[in-house]
């Protein structure tokens, strides 16, 4: 769906980015990660042309982006700006507007498009549409921001530390009500962070750079258990226990497991791709002694108890310390 082949940018003898490539496939998210000044902001704007590369190119689609009108791309591919970048003079209605707009939707469609976004991020249309950024709080403009970027329903979105002005907690909360906003499914994602934590969180693949330079690109699993040099293991080592936790899901875990159901106990409903210190948490919190985990694989149910839940946590941490 999106290819970077090569992609590099020059200020002078200063090089930015540098030869960086990508493939990311339809409905995938790319997470780039990496300390202040990588070139992570640099490479998002060559992919939609708010730079132009000093060399290499982007592909969507199976064709060069270079030479696509420029409306032809805002139109397929939204932008959230890092700190939400809304416009202070627009009201909410005009800062979600603006491609719509520039794209020359009639004004009826782009109101009813405004309202249902905002209905789907769970801000009432009637309260918010005459608002002025503002008079918002972080968490609403960075809503405000990504509704934005969904307005003209591009098929790609490109994220620039999206949560970035958030305090911790709202950003965990955005990034969980984040991944229920319908508009976003199926959409193919580049997101910049240099949260790693996020990037685990939402990406399928990570790309993590280095002075202009991709050290490493591949699923998480693969920098954490396969790091390609020192750098991108220095870089992951703060957070690796909490990540390879977060890597590992109930189906990774327990891939023959089928139980009959338990007849002492609540049961719990948890998806295979939960991750397995969650599924503890979860259980464990709900005290039960009988407490049970079911996950649905392919149509079937599974079942776990707390214990063997414990069991496998501890063998999967002995694994990874041998
Ligand atoms: N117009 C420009 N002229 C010269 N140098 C630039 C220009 N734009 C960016 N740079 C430099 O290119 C490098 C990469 O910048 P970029 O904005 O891509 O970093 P970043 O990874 O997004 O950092 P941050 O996490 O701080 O947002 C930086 O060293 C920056 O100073
Ligand atoms: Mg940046």
């Amino acid at each position: 769906m999106i290819e970077a082949r090569q992609l590099t940018r020059r200020y002078g003898s200063f090089t930015a980015v540098d030869g960086v490539s990508f493939q990311l496939g339809k409905g995938q998210a790319l997470a780039l990660i990496g300390p202040s000044g990588c070139g992570k902001t640099t490479t998002l704007k060559m992919v939609n042309r708010l730079i132009r590369p000093t060399e290499g190119s982007v592909w969507v689609g199976g064709m060069d982006v270079a030479g696509q009108p420029l409306e032809e791309l805002r139109r397929r591919m939204g932008y959230v700006i890092q700190d939400t970048g809304l416009f202070p003079h627009y009201t909410v209605e005009e800062n979600i507007g603006v491609v719509p707009k520039l794209l020359r939707w009639p004004a009826g469609k782009i109101r009813s498009r405004v309202g249902a976004l905002l209905e789907q991020l769970g801000l009432p249309p009637g309260q918010f549409l005459d608002k002025y950024p503002h008079q918002l709080s972080g968490g609403q403009q960075q809503r405000i921001g990504i509704a934005r970027a969904l307005a003209a329903e591009p098929p790609i979105i490109l994220m620039d530390e999206p949560f970035g002005a958030l305090d911790p907690l709202t950003r965990q909360q955005a990034r969980r009500d984040f991944r229920e906003i319908e508009a976003l499914k199926n959409k193919t994602i580049i997101l910049v962070t240099h949260d790693i934590e996020e990037a685990f969180e939402m990406a399928n693949l990570i790309g993590l750079m280095k002075d202009g330079r991709l050290q490493q690109l591949g699923p998480p699993r693969q920098l954490l258990l396969e790091p390609a040099n020192d750098f991108v293991r220095e870089f992951l080592a703060e957070k690796a226990s909490q990540l390879e936790l977060q890597s590992v899901t109930l189906a990774g875990v327990f891939p023959q497991l089928i139980r009959e159901a338990p007849t002492l106990g609540p049961v719990l409903e948890l998806p295979s791709n939960t991750p397995l210190l969650y599924a503890i948490h979860r259980l464990g919190k709900e005290g039960e002694r009988y407490a049970h985990g079911v996950t649905q694989l392919a149509g079937e149910r599974r079942y776990f108890h707390l214990d063997e839940l414990f069991q496998a946590y501890k063998q999967t941490l002995s694994q990874w310390n041998n």
